[in-house]
């Protein structure tokens, strides 16, 4: 298991009913944790990359089959969601979050509930000084975490 990955979902603090949507989730690691702490909820994962979907959908076979998580083929730029609105959106190492951030976050605000935050992470630029080395991932989060009743 990458523990980049772990990292990364842990900071995502998900909760038992977050509605997740993960934009490029390759091998579908990262969905595979953030399927452990969910109960209600219902995580969705797109990749442009109808093999990485294989892939991703094939490793959470036993969600995917339990009706408790979605792996679709499709461009962030083209992708349609309809009505669905999402708690947590998350991106890792997706290259237009890179070279257009803002456009990127245009897209995926849209498909935020109230309240909800949008996570990038990305890693460090090559030989990035030691500095950073126990940081490997940057986070940019817009909006408030979702306030919840106690
Ligand atoms: C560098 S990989 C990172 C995969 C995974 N997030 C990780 O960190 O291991 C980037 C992934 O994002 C997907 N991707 C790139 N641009 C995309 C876009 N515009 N819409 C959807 N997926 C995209 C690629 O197909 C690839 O699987």
């Amino acid at each position: 298991m990458s523990e980049r990955l772990r990292s990364v979902v842990e900071r995502l603090d998900v909760r038992p009913d977050d509605r997740v949507l993960e934009i490029g989730c390759g091998h579908g690691v990262a969905a595979t944790l953030v399927c452990e702490p969910l109960e209600g909820g219902h995580p969705i994962a797109v990749d442009s990359s109808a093999k990485m979907i294989q892939a991703a959908a094939r490793r959470n076979a036993a969600h995917v089959e339990a009706g408790r998580a979605e792996f679709l083929v499709a461009n962030l730029e083209n992708l349609d969601l309809g009505d669905r609105r999402f708690d947590k959106i998350f991106a890792v190492r997706v290259g237009l979050f890179h070279r257009e951030p803002e456009r990127a976050r245009g897209i995926v605000e849209r498909w935020l509930a109230p309240g909800g935050a949008v996570f990038v992470f990305f890693d460090p630029p090559p030989g990035a000084s030691q500095v950073i080395r126990h940081v490997p991932l940057r986070r940019v989060s817009i909006g408030e975490p979702r306030k919840r009743e106690l």
